[in-house]
C-alpha cells in the first residue's frame, strides 16, 4: 500500500464579497499519494488555485482538515507555516513571479536567505539548479532578458532550492508556447521520476499524460470523472 502524503478533509474556503459569500471550496476531500504526479483538473473560477494554495500554506482554510507531511497546517501559527512553506513545499506560478531587478542566480538563492549555508555554498546550490533546468549559461540575466519558458524554468530551479518533498504548480504552462510548454512539462515529469510528489492544475493533454493520478474539481467540489465529463459535454452542447 502507498501512502498518502497529503491528506485533506471537508475543506472549505468562503471569500466574503460584500454581502455575498463565494464558497471558493465546499467540502473537499482529498488524499494524494506520495511519490504520484497529480494533475488538477476544473473551469475556470472552480477553485484549483484556492485548493493548491491551501495545501501549499499560502492560504488559510475557512474550516477543515490538512495534513501535509504527517504535519496539521491548518493549526500552525504564522512561524510555524512560514517553516512549512520553506521547508516541505516548492511552488511554481502561472505568471513565474521572479523578482524583476535580481538574476536568474539571485531569484534562485532567495528563498535560501534563512538557511545556515554561507553566501559560496549558496550560490553553488543555486548554480548547479540552474544547469539543471538546462539555464547554465543564463545565471546572470535578468527575468526581462529571458523568454517565458526561461523564466519558468529559473521559477522551477527555485521551487527546488531547498530541496522540498512536495512541488505545487498552478497551471505553469499557461503563459507558454506550445514547445516550451513541452519542455516544462518534462521537467515536471522528471521531479515526479525523481522521487517528489507533484501536484499540477493543468489543462494541457500532455500533462495529463505523464499524471499517475487525475482529481477533478466542479464548483468547488471534487467530483469523479464520469461526473466531469458529463458536466463539461452539458456545458459544450448548450453553448
Ligand atoms: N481572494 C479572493 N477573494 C474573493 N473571491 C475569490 C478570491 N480568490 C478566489 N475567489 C473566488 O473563488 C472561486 C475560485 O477561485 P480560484 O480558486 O481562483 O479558481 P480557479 O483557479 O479554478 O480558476 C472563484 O469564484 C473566485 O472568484
Ligand atoms: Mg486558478
Amino acid at each position: 500500500m502507498v501512502a498518502s502524503i497529503i491528506q485533506v478533509s471537508d475543506l472549505r474556503k468562503t471569500f466574503q464579497m460584500g454581502t455575498t459569500s463565494v464558497h471558493a471550496l465546499d467540502g473537499v476531500n482529498l488524499s494524494i499519494e506520495e511519490g504520484s504526479l497529480t494533475v488538477i483538473m476544473g473551469p475556470s473560477g472552480s477553485g484549483k488555485s484556492t485548493l493548491l494554495y491551501l495545501l501549499g500554506g499560502l492560504d488559510r482554510p475557512s474550516s477543515g482538515k490538512i495534513c501535509v507531511d504527517n504535519q496539521f497546517i491548518e493549526s500552525m501559527d504564522e512561524n510555524e507555516l512560514a517553516i512549512f512553506r520553506r521547508k516541505t513545499v516548492g511552488f511554481i506560478f502561472q505568471s513565474f513571479n521572479l523578482i524583476t531587478n535580481m538574476t536568474a542566480a539571485q531569484n534562485v538563492e532567495f528563498p535560501m536567505r534563512f538557511a545556515r549555508q554561507g553566501r559560496k555554498q549558496r550560490q553553488s546550490i543555486a548554480f548547479d539548479l540552474l544547469e539543471r533546468v538546462g539555464l547554465g549559461d543564463r545565471k546572470s540575466h535578468r527575468p526581462g532578458e529571458l523568454s517565458g519558458g526561461q523564466q519558468q524554468r529559473v521559477a522551477i530551479a527555485r521551487a527546488l532550492v531547498n530541496d522540498p518533498k512536495i512541488i505545487f504548480a498552478d497551471e505553469p504552462t499557461g503563459n507558454l508556447d506550445t514547445h516550451s510548454s513541452a519542455s516544462i512539462m518534462q521537467l515536471l515529469s522528471d521531479l515526479h521520476l525523481s522521487g517528489r510528489t507533484v501536484v499540477v492544475v493543468s489543462h494541457d493533454p500532455r500533462m495529463a499524460a505523464f499524471a499517475t493520478h487525475q482529481v477533478f474539481i466542479l464548483d468547488g467540489r471534487i467530483v469523479s470523472g464520469e461526473e466531469y465529463l458529463r458536466n463539461s459535454s452539458i456545458k459544450a452542447g448548450s453553448s
